[in-house]
C-alpha cells in the first residue's frame, strides 16, 4: 500500500538505443531514428489510453549538435516529416504539442513548423506531448535565472523574492504537472541534462529495452513499477503511513 497514484500526471523519457538498435541490423543510424519515431506513436497511444495526463520527450539535446553532420541532418529531416504527417492525428486525438528548449537554433522552415503545431494544437488538454529540442536542463535553469535578473533590473521584484517558486515560474514545463515519473532507455543510468529542475521528486525508472522495442507493454510495466513506490517527499515512511491514515 503507497500514497503513489496508480497513474503518474507526468512522464518524462530519455529515449535511448536507437543507434544500437540499428547497428544490430546493420543499418545507418538514421535507420534507428526512423524506427524510434513509430515508438514515439506508440507511448503516446499508451499515454493517452492510460490518462496520463503529461508526457516530454527528449529527443533532441544541445549535446546532440556533436553528432556527425550526417546524422544531424537525418534528425532534422526526421523531425520535420514527422511533423508533417503526425500533426493531423495528434490534433484529432486531443494532443497539445509543445516544443521546449532553445528553438532559434533550427533552421526557419523547422521552426515555423514547430510554431504552426504548437498554435494548432494549443487548445487541446487530453495529453500534453512536449518535445525536448535542443534542450538542456544547465540551459532551462540558466534562462530561468535571466528572467528573474531582468525582472530585477526592470525593478518588478527584489533579489530578495527570487526563491525556488518564483524561479520555478520560468522553468520550461512550470504549467504543467509536477515530473513524477522519469524513464530512460537503452541501458544507461543517468539523466544526461534532462529537466534537472523538474527532476526533484521524479522517481526514476531505467530499462535495458532499446527505443525502437519499446511499446505499451513496456510503458505499462514502467507504471506499474511507479505505482509501487513510496514518495516520501522528505518525510519518514512512518509519516507517511500516518497521513495515509491519521487515525493511527
Ligand atoms: C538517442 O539514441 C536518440 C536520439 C538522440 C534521437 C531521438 C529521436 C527520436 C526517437 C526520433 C523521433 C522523435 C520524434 C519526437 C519525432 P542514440 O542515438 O543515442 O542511441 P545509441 O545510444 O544506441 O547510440
Amino acid at each position: 500500500m503507497t500514497s503513489t497514484p496508480a497513474i503518474p500526471r507526468h512522464i518524462a523519457i530519455v529515449m535511448d538505443g536507437n543507434g544500437r538498435w540499428a547497428k544490430a541490423r546493420h543499418r545507418p543510424r538514421s535507420f534507428g531514428h526512423n524506427a524510434g519515431r513509430k515508438a514515439v506513436r506508440e507511448v503516446v497511444e499508451g499515454c493517452l489510453r492510460q490518462g496520463v495526463g503529461a508526457l516530454t520527450l527528449f529527443a533532441f539535446s544541445s549535446e546532440n549538435w556533436q553528432r556527425p553532420e550526417e546524422e544531424v541532418s537525418a534528425l532534422m529531416a526526421l523531425f520535420l516529416r514527422a511533423l508533417s504527417k503526425e500533426v493531423d492525428e495528434l490534433h484529432e486525438q486531443g494532443v497539445r504539442l509543445r516544443f521546449i528548449g532553445d528553438l532559434d537554433a533550427f533552421s526557419d522552415t523547422l521552426q515555423k513548423s514547430m510554431q504552426d503545431a504548437m498554435k494548432r494544437t494549443s487548445d487541446n488538454d487530453r495529453l500534453h506531448l512536449n518535445v525536448a529540442v535542443n534542450y538542456g536542463g544547465r540551459w532551462d535553469i540558466t534562462q530561468a535565472a535571466r528572467h528573474a535578473a531582468r525582472a530585477v533590473e526592470r525593478g518588478e521584484m527584489r533579489v530578495e523574492e527570487i526563491g525556488e517558486a518564483t524561479l520555478g515560474k520560468w522553468m520550461s514545463l512550470a504549467e504543467l504537472p509536477p515530473l513524477d515519473l522519469f524513464v530512460r532507455t537503452g541501458g544507461e543510468r543517468r539523466v544526461s541534462n534532462f529537466l534537472l529542475w523538474q527532476l526533484a521528486y521524479a522517481e526514476l525508472y531505467f530499462t535495458d529495452t532499446l527505443w525502437p522495442d519499446f511499446d505499451q507493454t513496456c510503458l505499462q510495466q514502467a507504471i506499474a513499477d511507479y505505482a509501487g513506490r513510496e514518495r516520501r517527499y522528505g518525510r519518514t515512511g512512518d509519516q507517511v503511513a500516518r497521513s495515509r491514515n491519521p487515525a493511527c
